[in-house]
C-alpha cells in the first residue's frame, strides 16, 4: 500500500490467536502490519504456541499484555474468555493447526483460546482462521471435515498457501504470508457490495512492437485497474485482470491474465467478457501498432536517414465488448490532457458504454493519487482527488449502485 493510502485498519479491535506452529513466527509481523494498518492487536496465546514464540516478543510488538491462560487474574472479573470476544471486532487464528482446528469445529473449551472462540458473540465478532501445517495433516479428510465444519460455521478460511513447508515437503499447508492476511482482514471489513458478480478488467498500457528490442507504449503505471481490481475483489466479486506489462503485485484472490500487445489483450478479453457481468476498461491501449514487425533489431545504417514506420490501427477493445449482444455492464476510462467532461461525455456515445470514468492522464499516470470524474447519461459526479485505492472503492459503490436498479 502506498504512503497516501490511510490507515486501512483504523479504530478496528482484532483478537489474535496463536496456537502451535512453527508458523507463529510469522505472527510477530502480522502483529506488526495489523498495528500500522491502524488496528489495535490483543494476542492470546495456547500453550503450545508458547513453544514457538515468546509472549514477551508479542507484548512488545502489540503493547498490550498478551493472554495465555484462562486462570489469569489480572482481569478483575476474572473472566477474560468473555471479556475479549466483547471487545474485538474479528478473531483471527493465525497460526491455526490442525488440531486447533479440530478443536474449534468440536466446540471444545479447555484453554483460553478455544474458550474464548466459542464465548465470542457470533454476530459481532466473526471468526477468521489462518490454517498452517504440514500438507498430508492438511489433505488428511479428518482435517477436511474439521475445516467445513468451522466454514458451515461461519468462519472464514484463508488459506493455506502451497509452497516448502519447513518439515522439507512441499504442498499445501503453509500459512499466508503476514502482508497476505493483512490484506484479507483488510478485505474482510468492506461492504460485499458485488458479492458473487463477475468482474473483467483490463489494466496497464500496452506494448506494440517494432523490432524485437523497440516498441511502443505509454505511461500508464496500471495502479488505477489494479486498485479497482482489488477493491472489486474486497466487495466479493469473482475478478479477473488481464494486464499489460507492468509490474505490481496481483491483488489477493485475482485471477490474472497478462498479455503485452493491444491484440493478446482483444484475444484474451473477448471470449471471457460474455461470462462476466461487468467489465472495466482502464487499459491504457495503444490506438495504433507498427504495420509490420522487423525480425531483427533496427540498425542505424550510417547515412543518418531515420527509419519511418507505418502505423495501422489497433481493434477497439471496449467498442467491441459494449457491441456483443449479451454484453456486461461497460465502464470505460478516459485519460484526457484537457477537456475531460467533453471527451468523456463524447466517449460515452462514440462507445456506447453506460458509464464512462474521466482522468487527467499526465496528472495520475504512476501516481499513487487521482481524481475522477463519472458521466453517465443522467448526468455527472466528481470523486475528489484520493489514493487510488479509495477512489476503487467508491467507483466499485457506484457499480454496484447500478446494476441493483432493476
Ligand atoms: O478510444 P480511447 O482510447 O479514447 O478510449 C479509452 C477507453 O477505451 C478506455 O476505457 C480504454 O481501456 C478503452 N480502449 C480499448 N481498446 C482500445 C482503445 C481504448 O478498450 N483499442
Amino acid at each position: 500500500m502506498s504512503e497516501t493510502t490511510p490507515l486501512q485498519l483504523a479504530g478496528k479491535h482484532v483478537l489474535l490467536g496463536l496456537s502451535g506452529g512453527i508458523a507463529c513466527y510469522k505472527s510477530a509481523e502480522l502483529i506488526r502490519l495489523l498495528t500500522k494498518a491502524g488496528a489495535t492487536v490483543q494476542v492470546v496465546m495456547t500453550a503450545a504456541a508458547e513453544q514457538f514464540i515468546t509472549a514477551v516478543t508479542l507484548q512488545a510488538l502489540s503493547g498490550r499484555a498478551v493472554v495465555t491462560s484462562q486462570w489469569d487474574a489480572r482481569e478483575p472479573n476474572n473472566m477474560a474468555h468473555i471479556n475479549l470476544g466483547r471487545e474485538a471486532d474479528v478473531m483471527l487464528i493465525a497460526p491455526a493447526s490442525a488440531d486447533f482446528i479440530a478443536k474449534l469445529a468440536q466446540g471444545r473449551a479447555d484453554e483460553l483460546l478455544s474458550l474464548t472462540a466459542l464465548a465470542r458473540p457470533l454476530d459481532r465478532c466473526p471468526l477468521l482462521v489462518a490454517p498452517a501445517m504440514n500438507r498430508e495433516m492438511w489433505a488428511h479428510p479428518a482435517t477436511q471435515r474439521n475445516v467445513a465444519t468451522l466454514r458451515a460455521d461461519g468462519a472464514l478460511i484463508l488459506g493455506p498457501d502451497a509452497g516448502d513447508q519447513a518439515c522439507g515437503e512441499v504442498g499445501d499447508g503453509r500459512m499466508l504470508e503476514a502482508a497476505d492476511l493483512l490484506e484479507e482482514v483488510i478485505a474482510f471489513f468492506q461492504p460485499k457490495l458485488l458479492a458473487g458478480r463477475k468482474l473483467l478488467i483490463t489494466a496497464g498500457p500496452t506494448f506494440e512492437p517494432i523490432d524485437p528490442v523497440r516498441g511502443i507504449t505509454n505511461l500508464s503505471s496500471g495502479k488505477m485497474g489494479f486498485a479497482i481490481a482489488r477493491a472489486a475483489r474486497e466487495a466479493g466479486a469473482e475478478v479477473t485482470l488481464v494486464a499489460g506489462p507492468v509490474h505490481l503485485p496481483t491483488p489477493r484472490g485475482v485471477r490474472r491474465i497478462d498479455v503485452r500487445t493491444a491484440l493478446q489483450m482483444h484475444e484474451a478479453v473477448l471470449p471471457l467478457a460474455t461470462q462476466h457481468e461487468i467489465f472495466v476498461a482502464t487499459a491504457a491501449v495503444a490506438d495504433w501498432r507498427p504495420a509490420t514487425l522487423n525480425e531483427h533489431k533496427i540498425k542505424k545504417d550510417g547515412k543518418k536517414t531515420s527509419p519511418t514506420f507505418e502505423l495501422t490501427e489497433n481493434p477497439d477493445i471496449l467498442a467491441a465488448v459494449a457491441a456483443l449482444p449479451d454484453k456486461p455492464f461497460c465502464v470505460g476510462f478516459a485519460a484526457e490532457s484537457q477537456d475531460l467532461l467533453k471527451h468523456a461525455r463524447e466517449k460515452l456515445l462514440r462507445k456506447k458504454v453506460p458509464l464512462i470514468v474521466g482522468n487527467l492522464g499526465p496528472a495520475t499516470f504512476g501516481r499513487d493519487d487521482n481524481a475522477l470524474l463519472l458521466v453517465d447519461e443522467q448526468g455527472q459526479r466528481e470523486l475528489p482527488h484520493s489514493d487510488k485505492l479509495s477512489l476503487a472503492r467508491e467507483l466499485v459503490q457506484e457499480i454496484a449502485r447500478r446494476l441493483a436498479k432493476p
